[in-house]
């Protein structure tokens, strides 16, 4: 038996040291150098105030070169100079990328794509998560590195694999294939209720033997939605049942040292329920790379958001970010001056820790050569090096908010793996939904108005928020249709939009008219969809001049309560004098409903004016809303404000009390505005109570 979870539990100091400091380093990947290097690595590193390396993420083929034969004497080496230097280790237990020899014996270990073509080894992560092959070797290696390592005074962490999932969340091998079966008849029970559930009466698809069950490879037409949204929830499990496994040998040989595995709670990434792997973890850890764009900055604060709610609230570790460009984008941005260490403390902000990048040295060969580093191609002599060095020194002198939480917002945003996956199936009204997209669009408008809204994971509890958005919730089980319904009776304020309340967890249709468990709620009834052609646009009268456009989306929306009233209607197309948003009032409480897609700047009015009737202000003062994110942090003597500045620009702002940890005023008086760099950052200290 393994010792139960326990979530919360940091990184382990070597020396025993409890004094806050933060987490701060890099992946080390010293065997791509030649041992020369190595003191000066740990030189450098100690230059740059660097705390924490992770470490062997890829070493696989070094340490165990043939089956029988293990080479830890440089890893040992290293391990010796980093503990010489103060610095601790995140020992990656060195999974995620099988070596030569494995693959070449064992290639039914290599995953199988959807139209059976095998993905083969030349890159990194060529494994079947249910290959019992590939795990048998996969724990032989972390027992082997566990014994080792057990007793090491600079082991701090274990991080298990690397970003799960990353490039083989879904496999449709025989393994995945048998695996997959074992999985739904411990969900179903019977092959009565997995019939029922998928709906095989549909299209001559009742199964009669658990064997007849497969992956949704390859088919003539759409394959069974049930049986792809359960391949999704299967594949999430598969993956992090192998978590649990390389977890319960570390827990098992070294029970007092955390386990961790970075997550890439990240754009468009969403193989991997973390909802669900969240309380799996000593910690959770999170990588993190900007995506170029106008919501590149809010898609950072969204992301580090989000995984400052998975992890309850409590600090989290940054395992990853880059100090300028990657390597793997179609055009791969260098960051702006002052870049580096914004988007570092914005992570900071929502909670994290630590803060580490990919990598330490630049690879001077490999796939990744051109992908940033703490220390470039052209060495420690670089802007990128002095930036690294003044961002370790700055985190130095913010050393006494570490271990702060996170302080509650009045407003949330509901965010749900499920409805993720399954709004987006295909054989649906439209392909052009995004569901991540039109969360982030909220998260752009509170953040233009200057309102602080936490992103929560559904399942997180609704309690203490005035007002909870949820976009296109579009899978809604009963009970998660009475938790909504028992928070607008007490008072809640809810939001929600297009192609919500549509499924229950079997993604069948709620019957009646849409938006089917959240109908009575919202006090409205939709008989059809009336999803937008490409580049088609309704304009929507919501009593200003300007009005607003609606795309991808609109609804036939009849009202069914007397309370509900309309804040928009359509004024083009078919729909021409119906409601196009709406709000019913409960008591103190209310549901709104917003039927078509606004994109941020619609959003903002709309949302301004919902969080006006449920009261909620923005905390920044006015002259800064859009321009600087404010972020809140606290422990039981004081909150944190970190004011982030969005833009390129210097920014005052005005009207904010408290002793400056981090930034300065614009004059010597105490109340003198907060004059932000651009792209600078400032973090005040203000007493509670
Ligand atoms: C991550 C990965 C790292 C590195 C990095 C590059 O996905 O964990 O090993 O490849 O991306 O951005």
């Amino acid at each position: 038996m393994s010792p139960a979870p326990s979530p919360g539990r940091w990184l382990r100091w070597p020396d025993g040291e409890t004094t806050p400091r933060f987490a701060y380093g890099a992946d080390y990947n010293p065997e791509q150098w030649p041992r020369e290097v190595w003191p000066e690595d740990v030189a450098l590193m100690r230059e740059a105030g660097v705390t924490v390396v992770s470490l062997a993420i890829f070493s696989w083929a070094r340490i165990q070169p043939a089956e029988d034969t293990w080479d830890f004497g440089w890893l040992d080496e290293v391990m010796d100079l980093l503990h010489a230097g103060g610095i601790a280790v995140d020992l990656a237990t060195a999974t995620a990328s099988p070596p030569p020899w494995l693959t070449a014996r064992h290639p039914e270990i290599l995953p199988v794509t959807a139209s059976g073509e095998t993905v083969w080894p030349g890159a990194r992560q060529h494994w079947r998560p249910t290959s019992p092959v590939f795990r048998e070797h996969a724990l032989r290696l972390v027992d082997a590195l566990a014994r080792r390592y057990a007793d090491h005074p600079a082991l701090a962490a274990w991080h298990v694999n690397n970003e799960l999932g990353c490039h083989n969340v879904y496999d449709y091998s025989d393994d995945a294939a048998r695996a997959f079966r074992a999985w739904a008849r411990a969900r179903y029970g019977s092959l009565d209720a997995l019939n029922h559930a998928w709906g095989t009466a549909f299209w001559s698809q009742r199964y009669t033997d658990w064997e007849q069950l497969l992956p949704p490879r390859l088919a003539a037409s759409h394959p069974n939605p049930t049986q792809q949204l359960d391949f999704k929830r299967f594949s999430s499990d598969a993956l992090l049942d192998h978590l649990r496994a390389e977890r319960d040998v570390l827990r098992r040989l070294t029970p007092e040292v955390p386990v961790t595995t970075n997550f890439m709670v990240m754009g468009e990434t969403r193989g991997m329920n973390y909802a669900d792997w969240a309380a799996e973890v000593d910690f959770v850890a999170n990588d993190h790379y900007v995506l170029p764009g106008p919501q590149a900055l809010d898609e950072l604060s969204f992301s580090a958001n989000l995984t400052g709610h998975l992890a309850g609230g409590r600090p989290w570790f940054l395992m990853e970010h880059a100090t300028s460009a990657v390597n793997w984008q179609p055009v791969n941005l260098a960051k702006e001056p002052g870049e580096l260490a914004r988007d570092s403390l914005l992570h900071v902000a929502h909670g994290a820790d630590a803060v580490c990048f990919f990598q330490w040295r630049q690879s001077a060969a490999g796939a990744e050569k051109y992908h940033s580093a703490m220390v470039p191609h052209a060495g420690s002599d670089s802007e990128v090096f002095r930036s690294v060095v003044a961002l370790g020194r700055q985190l130095a002198e913010l050393a006494p908010l570490v271990g702060s939480g996170r302080h509650p917002a009045r407003a949330a945003i509901l965010f749900d793996w499920e409805s993720w996956w399954a709004s987006e199936q295909d054989s649906h009204p439209t392909s052009r939904l995004r569901y991540r997209q039109e969360a982030l669009d909220w998260y752009s408008a509170f953040l233009a108005l200057g309102v602080r809204a936490d992103v929560i994971p559904v399942g997180a509890g609704l309690h203490g928020y005035d007002v909870v958005v949820a976009p296109v919730l579009h899978l809604v089980p009963g009970p998660l249709a009475k938790e909504l319904t028992r928070y607008v009776e007490g008072g809640g304020h809810l939001v929600t939009t297009y192609f919500s309340g549509i499924v229950d967890e079997n993604d069948h249709a709620w019957l009646g008219g849409y938006p089917g468990a959240l109908r009575d709620l919202l006090g409205i009834r939709i008989e059809e969809f009336a999803p937008l052609p490409d580049g088609a646009a309704v304009a929507l009268d919501d009593g200003t001049e300007a009005g607003l456009t609606g795309t991808l989306w609109s609804d036939r929306v009849e009202l069914t309560d007397p309370t509900a009233e309309v804040l928009a209607s359509y004024a083009s197309g078919a729909l021409a004098g119906r409601p196009a948003v709406t709000r019913r009032g409960t008591g103190a409480g209310s549901a709104a409903y917003v039927s078509t897609r606004l994109g941020v700047e619609g959003l903002t009015g709309v949302l301004a004016r919902l969080l006006d009737a449920a009261g909620v202000t923005a905390e920044l003062p006015e002259a800064a809303r859009g321009r600087v994110e404010l972020v809140v942090r606290a422990d039981a003597e004081a909150a944190y404000w970190f004011l982030v500045n969005r833009t390129a620009e210097p920014v005052e702002v005005p009207d904010v009390a408290g002793d400056l940890l981090a930034g300065r005023r614009s004059g010597a008086a105490p109340d003198a505005p907060v004059r932000l760099d651009p792209r600078g950052v400032a973090v005040l200290r203000r007493p509670l109570g």
